[in-house]
């Protein structure tokens, strides 16, 4: 039997997607194997937000093709955002590639590999006109106690510093039906959490006739689903259906993912993310004061053209004014034809690696103290399985996302009760209460 290896790369739609792209290779005949060194078909999905995802394609590749060359029929497949930027480039770039594609057209994947994946058309391009919602495919889900579910694809922003819009497309919305049938048969099979996947959840269903609100409470609605998570919702979208639907659908988790970017209004404006910094403020107030015990996560960006020290010592207050649980911290890295890469005032690499070090030393401080609040409390933990610290200890997550290791006696897909007893500024640590299932 022929065997396959998939690298993923980037976001969780990417994750999502690479699900998908195994449940095919397994149609088509394939099983896994457990390392690159031993497949017969290396599938890259990949990511190209920034300059280091590309990079790290760049040096598999290499391992690849230097394989290759012992074992001249091996297919080497690229999809994803960075085979979708680089198009047909690619196969001048990395003439070892014999197969690449976008994000929309992993249903063609098959075709093009054939059965047993062989590899029938070699220097296959997949054209992004034929988007298709990968989740009408089979899929291989490692744990099946959560999922995560695409309810929409591309994105119809223009952030200035980002390539998405020109990798993925326009936004479209799945139908409702098709996701509340799929999400059923997850809840079937023992899904117990699943996570909305779009670019912009909040903008979800405009051009199907629903909303985000209302999705959240026909998915609160079916029998079996007890987490209900999104990611991620644009600041710009965040209206009050949604932050009351957070509050009154039982299932939907108490975090929300809120891509500040910067703290700068000045800024803010350059990235044409269509808020300030006044109003994302206010919007974390609102949500605070509508949904009791809120975990707030954020994206930050430091060294956008033109950022100050004073600009960015506002994203230093905003991040404490806020008290954000965590954040994910990037450099600005330029990127080919999105509008920011353009702009002439780039900031120097030292300047970017200063200001990052001390974002990060802020962010910790913030996400410590939220955590430390968290000490004394009894919080329902989603079990994942043995902890990565202790052998002894269970880990798992609680409503409101935090990684949480603790002693206890229970299975993978269990919801038990757990007493916190210490916190860092990324994990709690706590102890079982009962080994009673709530
Ligand atoms: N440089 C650095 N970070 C970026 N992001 C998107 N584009 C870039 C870029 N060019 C970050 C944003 C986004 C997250 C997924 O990646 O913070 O929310
Ligand atoms: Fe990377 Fe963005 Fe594509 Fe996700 S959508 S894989 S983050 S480029």
């Amino acid at each position: 039997m022929r065997r396959y290896h998939v690298t993923t790369f980037g976001c969780q739609m990417n994750a999502h997607d690479s699900e998908r792209i195994k449940g095919m290779l397994e149609e088509l005949g394939l099983g896994e194997a457990a390392s690159p060194d031993d497949a017969d078909v290396l599938v890259f999905n990949t990511c190209t937000i920034r300059e280091k995802p590309d990079t790290k394609l760049a040096a598999y590749l290499g391992d690849a093709g230097a394989r290759k060359r012992e074992h001249p029929d091996m297919v080497i497949a690229v999809g994803g955002c960075y085979a979708e930027a680089q198009r047909d480039r690619i196969f001048t770039r990395y003439p070892q590639v014999d197969v690449a594609f976008g994000p929309g057209t992993i249903s063609h994947l098959g075709e093009w590999l054939g059965a047993g994946g062989e590899g029938v058309a070699r220097g296959a391009w997949g054209i992004a006109e034929e988007r298709r919602f990968a989740a009408t495919l089979p899929m291989h889900n490692e744990r099946r106690f959560q999922a995560w579910v695409q309810i929409s694809m591309g994105c119809n922003s223009v952030c200035s510093y980002c390539i998405v819009p020109a990798v993925r497309g326009r936004e479209v919305s799945r139908r409702p039906g098709e996701i509340l049938a799929e999400i059923g048969g997850l809840a079937e099979a023992g899904v117990r959490e699943v996570t909305l996947l779009g670019q912009n959840v909040n903008s979800y269903g405009r051009d199907v006739e629903t909303d985000f609100a209302e999705l959240l409470r026909a998915v609160d609605a079916v029998d079996g689903i007890e987490r209900i998570r999104f990611t991620s919702p644009h600041p710009k979208d965040f209206r009050r259906p949604v932050i009351e639907a957070m509050a009154e659908c039982a299932a939907v988790c108490e975090h929300a993912h809120l891509p500040l970017q910067s703290g700068s209004t000045r800024v803010l404006k350059a990235m044409r993310r269509t808020y300030s910094r006044d109003r994302y403020l206010r919007l974390v107030e609102e949500m605070r004061a509508g949904i009791p015990d809120l975990a707030l996560t954020t994206d930050l960006i430091v060294g956008f053209p033109g950022e100050t020290e004073d600009d960015f010592r506002d994203t230093l207050t905003a991040v404490e004014e806020v008290g954000f649980d965590g954040a994910f911290t990037f450099v600005y890295s330029p990127r080919a034809g999105t509008e920011a890469a353009a702009m002439p005032e780039q900031v120097r690499d030292e300047v970017k690696r200063d200001r990052i070090e001390r974002l990060v030393e802020v962010v910790q401080q913030a996400a410590a103290r939220r955590n430390a609040e968290r000490v004394g409390r009894v919080e329902e933990v989603l079990v994942e399985g043995p902890s990565r610290t202790g052998e002894s200890l269970l880990r798992g997550r609680t409503r409101r996302n935090t990684t949480v290791n603790f002693t206890g006696d229970a299975q993978a897909g269990d919801l038990v009760e757990v007493r916190i007893d210490s916190a860092t500024s990324t994990t709690l640590a706590g102890a079982q209460c009962a080994a009673v299932a709530v």
